[in-house]
């Protein structure tokens, strides 16, 4: 995607060859800021931080922080060390997993020498493989839009709810759920797109609204709880989120509240779509809602709240009742039944192991 007029993708090799640069998303949408990761450990901890966030783009900055980690020695041990460490950054986005198990299956048979070139060149056709295939989603996720305007008989304008950020922020590029929304809006779509401001990291408003202005795409950014009074208005013509974690059988991990708006979907007859790239599918998993782990993040998340003051000076404000408890839980799971379709890079399917399995037929258990 572009910003300010200049192509730009979410993370990148340095002109030294070695250390890694990110657009640091902590600083958006006040400031637009890169920055230079050049260990393992400053890597690890964008991670955590959320500097770098969205289970793509989690899965690309670990492979580049196994990159960096091997700089110093390319041992087993440090292979393994390293892994470790990038696995334990945050828990719910399984393209961390995925990403990190690509690399030690490519650099582990090699010897420690030649593992050091080889991880640079991993990681960035693993970088290139994300582009392409959110490319192939938004080309899949097109004709939903087309539908949807269609159906009302190309009038007005269409109506998309999203929730967090699933744009090309979230992934080395073009994002999974707004990929779609790009290239309907590039090809003369009326698409408006419905952003969830997202609470309490406030993806929605801080980075899905910066974003799709970058590109122009007409959007407007509402409270957590206005998605359901919009369905029951006839204003959202379809749903579309990304995910962290997909399981077999189409159960859906994504931010805290995309459960909320599937339910209120359902109630209002309001398709709900969920896009992802194939390496977001945990396999190894059907029941989601008791298997995948919800990361439980700093109380400060929710007590506090940046914002700009008028003077352009950026200030963390307390607004919580001082002393009261809090609970931050990251994520929750929408179960299949509440998911109308699943947008792959091989095509849309049903949210369920069938579906899947129709798209992803090497996955079957051999008979
Ligand atoms: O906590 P975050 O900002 O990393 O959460 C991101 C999301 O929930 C996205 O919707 C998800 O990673 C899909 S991104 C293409």
């Amino acid at each position: 995607m572009k910003v300010h007029e200049q192509p730009m993708r979410t993370i990148w090799v340095e002109p030294d060859g070695a250390s890694v640069g990110i657009i640091d998303q902590t600083r958006l949408p006040h400031a637009f800021v890169t920055a230079r990761l050049t260990t393992l450990e400053e890597v690890a901890h964008a991670i955590r931080s959320m500097q770098v966030r969205g289970a793509p783009l989690i899965g690309a900055a670990a492979a580049y922080g196994l990159c960096l980690a091997l700089r110093g020695k390319a041992s087993d041990e440090a292979l393994a060390r390293a892994h470790a460490l990038l696995l334990a950054t945050r828990p719910t986005a399984v393209n961390l997993r995925w990403a990190l198990d690509e690399m030690r299956r490519a650099l582990q048979p090699l010897p420690p020498q030649q593992r050091l070139q080889a991880a640079y060149r991993r990681a960035a056709a693993l970088c290139d493989e994300d582009v392409a295939l959110n490319r192939s989603i938004g080309t899949h996720g097109v004709p939903l839009l087309e539908a949807a305007w269609a159906k009302k008989g190309q009038r007005g304008r269409i109506n998309v709810l999203t929730h967090c950020n699933a744009g090309w922020l979230a992934t080395v590029d073009w994002g999974t759920a707004l990929a779609p929304v790009y290239l309907a809006h590039d090809a003369g779509l009326p698409v408006h797109v419905w952003v969830d401001e997202t609470r309490p990291r406030n993806q929605g408003a801080s980075l899905t609204a910066w974003e799709l202005g970058q590109h122009g795409v007409p959007h407007t950014v509402i409270a957590d709880n206005v998605g359901g009074h919009l369905m029951q208005h006839g204003e959202v013509d379809l749903c579309i989120v990304g995910t962290d974690r997909t399981t077999a059988r189409g159960d859906v991990a994504n931010k805290i509240g995309t459960y909320l708006k599937a339910l209120a979907a359902q109630d209002n007859g309001v398709p709900f779509y969920v896009a992802l790239p194939s390496p977001t599918i945990d396999w190894t998993l059907e029941d989601g809602v008791r298997d995948i782990p919800i990361e439980q993040r700093e109380g400060t998340e929710l007590t506090h709240i940046s914002g700009r003051l008028a003077s352009g000076e950026v200030v963390s404000v307390h607004v919580t009742a001082p002393g009261s408890p809090v609970a931050n839980y990251g994520f929750d799971v929408t179960p299949a039944r509440l998911v109308t379709g699943l947008v792959t890079e091989r095509g849309v399917c049903a949210a369920s192991s069938e579906g899947l399995l129709s798209l992803f037929p090497e996955r079957r258990a051999p008979r």
